[in-house]
């Protein structure tokens, strides 16, 4: 078996593969190591034929639908899975084979509604439904301490006791388990009383994890995060570093426009000399009367750099070929004292 762990802070995903036909799959992605997973499918000559989310996660950007648009490869969820993205989904007992290499789905939820356990040859892969000397929380939305114990001791803690367990997640650095160990040492295994894990989970009174929001609506939807927005736009659009622009500004270089896309206030307050006023609310509507000229060299600031790399980005599909964006925002310019005009539009 061809056998990769990823770690994205505590987040684990792992790339398996066959050997033998190098047919794998990527369980778990996340989004930051994108470029990462490609590369070591590539590494490996694997090609990845499903890309599997143990469940809905809420503490961090699922990369599935990405790699699965990339990789040509279906997003495989829980058939329970809220996931408008999710092109295959298991029932529980359900295998994936992957070249010589079979997947078992096992139905486990309690963490979420529709969390998995995925059984391939010695190791299991546990999502969030059986951590190393911990479990995963049942207060997030369709978490259920009651399902959580099911899952636990009439499913899990029944494997094989050699089986190696790798986790969807892990923040002090160990990579995996087994379920004799976990049944040994686990503290929240310990006592095997329904009742008691019931009131255990209950009333751990853990903090919402970071992103909580964004990542449920992320993941739920399909939808982009923020920082995909902004990279998505970042990529379609060059940069004018701050020194150059002030440089340019100092010598009166007139073969560009800096368009400032902050709101009147803000760019009354103090602006780059010569800049022209558009407020990114008002773009599209004003952009045919304010910017006769698509082939213009513009620069475009705000505030912190990064409405401005969406404004460029609407100009580029506008057809403003040469709209670029200032590496760098206002507040940068304003806290290297550089100068500034005051007043009113111009
Ligand atoms: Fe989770």
């Amino acid at each position: 078996m061809i056998f990769e762990q990823i770690a994205t802070g505590g987040c684990q995903s792992y790339l398996l593969g066959c050997s033998d036909t190098h047919s794998g799959v990527l369980i778990d992605p996340a989004m930051p190591q994108i470029d990462h997973y490609v590369g070591l499918a590539a590494r490996e000559g694997l090609r990845i034929r499903y890309v599997i989310d143990t469940h809905t996660h809420a503490d961090h950007f699922s990369a599935s639908r990405e790699l699965a648009k990339l990789l040509k490869a279906p997003v495989v969820m829980h058939r329970l899975s809220p996931a408008p993205y999710a092109d295959f989904r298991l029932a529980d007992g359900e295998i994936l084979r992957v070249g010589n290499m079979r997947l078992q789905a096992l139905h486990t939820p309690g963490h979420t509604r529709d969390s998995l356990c995925l059984i391939a040859e010695d190791r299991v892969f546990t999502g969030d439904t059986l951590l190393i000397g911990g479990t995963g929380r049942t207060d997030l939305p369709t978490g259920d301490p009651e399902a959580l114990y099911d899952s636990l001791f009439n499913i899990v803690l029944k494997l094989a006791p050699d089986t190696t367990v790798y986790p969807g997640h892990d923040y002090k650095g160990r990579s995996h388990t087994t379920i004799a160990a976990e049944i040994e040492t686990n503290p929240r295994l310990q006592n095997r009383d329904r009742g008691a894990f019931v009131a255990m989970m209950q009333h751990l009174d853990l903090a919402a994890p970071t992103h909580l929001t964004e990542a449920l609506r992320t993941n739920m939807s399909g939808g982009k995060t923020v920082a995909q927005l902004l990279s998505d736009a970042a990529s379609v659009i060059a940069f004018v570093s701050m020194q150059d622009l002030k440089a340019r500004v100092e010598n009166g270089d007139p073969g560009f426009v800096v368009l400032d896309v902050r709101e009147k206030d803000a760019y009354e307050a103090g602006h780059i000399a010569g800049a022209r006023h558009l407020p990114r609310g008002q773009l599209e509507l004003r952009v045919n009367h304010d910017l006769p000229d698509p082939t213009r060299r513009i620069i475009v600031v705000c505030e912190f750099g990064y409405i401005s790399t969406l404004a460029a980005a609407t100009l580029r599909e506008l057809g403003f070929a040469q709209a670029t964006a200032l590496d760098g925002g206002m507040k940068a310019w304003r806290d290297a004292s550089w100068p500034l005009t005051t007043g009113p539009l111009s």
